[in-house]
């Protein structure tokens, strides 16, 4: 194996919540007629069958009352394109305002839930509430995915395990502790596959 050993320093800072990249997820709910967008950078993938995600949101926020209430949200990621009003949901309330309205961005219908998905978002998940935990003062909710929908534009015919062109999906990454946003960088490598020239 061919790296140095370099001598490398490292600072502690006890329990801190950085975590990057992190999608910069815009989680919706309501219905066509009223909905509301929230950015949520704390959304995991939980299992893959069925599949599921996690989305950690403020326990007293109102998107949080929002998903108790109606038992389904979508989780819509958005491109670079569309920062600015990525981020002005991110520090709104639907409590006090129309985010739809006031970023013109579009609602379209779920295929199976009551919240809408948005249109200028490449990849949108339409999620019910499987269940919810508390963690101080966060929500936990488990939805599992009904729906999956991506921009035809953005597919590509490969016949490998993604089926997407990620440079076109152009995903706004959000990097935690350090409270930026940056754009996805250039393919380095295939995963599951590069690191087999180091197995003896
Ligand atoms: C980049 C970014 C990431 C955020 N991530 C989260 C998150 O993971 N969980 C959360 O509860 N709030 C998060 N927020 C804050 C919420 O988006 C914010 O509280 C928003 O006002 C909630 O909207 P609502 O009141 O309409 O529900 C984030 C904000 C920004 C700008």
């Amino acid at each position: 194996m061919g790296f140095k050993k370099l001598l490398i320093m490292k600072t502690t800072f006890g329990p801190q919540k950085i975590m990057f990249p992190c999608p910069a997820a815009l989680v919706v709910t309501g219905n066509m007629d009223k909905a509301n967008i929230a950015t949520i950078a704390w959304v995991s993938l939980l299992t893959s069958s069925p599949p599921t995600l996690g989305v950690s949101i403020g326990q007293k926020g109102f998107t949080s009352n929002e998903i108790k209430k109606n038992g389904h949200f979508t989780v819509n990621i958005p491109t670079v394109e569309i920062m600015k009003e990525a981020d002005f949901c991110g520090i709104t309330s639907g409590r006090d305002i129309d985010k739809f309205t006031e970023t013109g961005l579009t609602k379209m219908s779920s295929n199976i839930v009551d919240s809408p998905i948005i249109k200028e978002c490449p990849l949108n998940l339409e999620c019910t509430l499987e269940q919810s935990n508390v963690f101080g003062q966060t929500n936990h909710f488990a939805g599992r995915i009904v729906e999956t929908h991506i921009d035809t534009g953005k597919l590509k015919d490969t016949g490998d395990y993604t089926s997407f062109d990620t440079e076109a999906m152009n995903p706004l990454i959000y990097i935690g502790g350090a409270r930026e946003y940056r754009k996805i960088g250039e393919k380095t490598g295939d995963a599951y596959s590069i690191g087999k020239s180091l197995k003896k």
